[in-house]
């Protein structure tokens, strides 16, 4: 294609650009900081309200939490467990009390409404109203299947139809370990409609699929299957429904991929679930997350360079020039200005 243009020096400027844009995004110390929490830990996503305010994030003792700035702190929003007891939940990182406390890990606010929609990975989806409390339940089933492991959730602002994934009908979210080692492939991934109320089964047979993405003009729906490591892409039909059975690849990635977040060009950051223990070499590929366009073209590789901040990542969200990154197993919610 290049010879076309018949031009050695279009063939280098065309590399140089190939160069920039899978180069790794570099960082130092300066361009990232950390936002602590104290109350709990395992920020697992990240949202922001209609009017810009936040981050919200969900963690580890079942209370979404809201930042208010270096003054107020983080600050109780919501809760999704209409069992939860304070007295045992309150600061907990204990995971064996996560099916009373709740684990709030889909957090995405609909702009239009103000609300907050919860996927959590024991109680199923639910909505909270602007200023919080304990949500309401929407849907604890599908087709007569409970949900066991609710987890990534994205929402169609025009049609108000909400995109979620079930992890698996027979793991909960505390025996994660157990379902990556297993051959488990009961993962759904499920529409709810305000309307109508119910809960529709757009795909099952997944492998541990995680995060959800909706492109910009909604035309189809990314999921991350975990344990393949990689990202389906399901076409949407005008009527919403999946047009053909089988979705496409729409990316193999090198790590076990967590969610899936579209930035506001319709690109998707990809958070890749690093799995390390310890400090790598410098010069050892460390990707913690891949931003794809629409196409599926790699556009950069942001390279954690061994930090152990980035061991565990869940999360990319780009907002605002900065990137929030979330992970479920770390007290802090890490800041990178891109
Ligand atoms: C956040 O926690 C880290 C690690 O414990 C600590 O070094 C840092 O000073 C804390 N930052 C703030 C603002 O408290
Ligand atoms: C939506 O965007 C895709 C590009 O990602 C384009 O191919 C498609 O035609 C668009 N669909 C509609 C209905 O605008």
């Amino acid at each position: 294609m290049m010879m076309k243009f018949g031009s050695f020096k279009f063939f280098y400027i065309l590399l140089f650009f190939v160069h920039i844009l899978q180069s790794n995004a570099d960082f130092t110390t300066e361009k990232y900081h950390q936002i602590n929490i104290t109350q709990g830990t395992g920020p697992e996503s990240i949202a922001f309200d209609c009017k810009g305010e936040g981050p919200y994030v969900g963690i580890s003792d079942g209370r979404v939490l809201k930042w208010k700035g270096s003054k107020f702190g983080w600050t109780e929003f919501a809760i999704s467990s209409p069992f939860r007891k304070r007295s045992l939940c309150d600061g907990s990182t204990n995971s064996n009390l996560e099916p009373l406390c709740g684990r709030p890990l889909g957090l995405k606010f609909n702009t239009e409404t103000c609300r907050l929609y919860i996927a959590d990975a024991y109680f199923g989806l639910s909505v909270v109203g602007p200023y919080g409390g304990v949500a309401k339940r929407l849907a604890i089933s599908a087709e007569g299947i409970p949900f066991r492991f609710t987890n990534g959730i994205d929402i169609d602002i025009n049609t108000g139809m909400i995109y979620f994934t079930d992890s698996s009908i027979i793991f909960q979210r505390r025996d994660v370990d157990s379902l990556l080692r297993s051959t488990d492939r009961t993962g759904r991934l499920l529409k709810y409609d305000p309307y109508t109320r119910k809960v529709y089964v757009l795909y099952d047979g997944l492998v541990f699929p995680n995060g959800v993405a909706l492109s910009m003009n909604r035309s189809f729906v990314l999921v991350a299957e975990s344990t393949r490591m990689r990202i389906l892409k399901f076409n949407l039909g005008g009527e919403e429904k999946i047009e053909s059975n089988a979705p496409e690849v729409f990316a193999e990635l090198p790590r076990v991929p967590d969610n899936i977040k579209r930035n506001e060009n319709g690109e998707f950051w990809v958070a890749l679930n690093t799995g390390r223990s310890g400090t790598a070499p410098n010069d050892i590929p460390d990707p913690i997350a891949i931003k794809f366009n629409q196409e599926a073209k790699v556009l950069k590789r942001l390279d954690g360079n061994g930090a152990i901040a980035f061991n565990s990542i869940s999360e990319v969200k780009e907002f605002k020039s900065k990137l929030y990154i979330g992970s479920v197993t770390k007290p802090y919610v890490s800041i990178l200005d891109v």
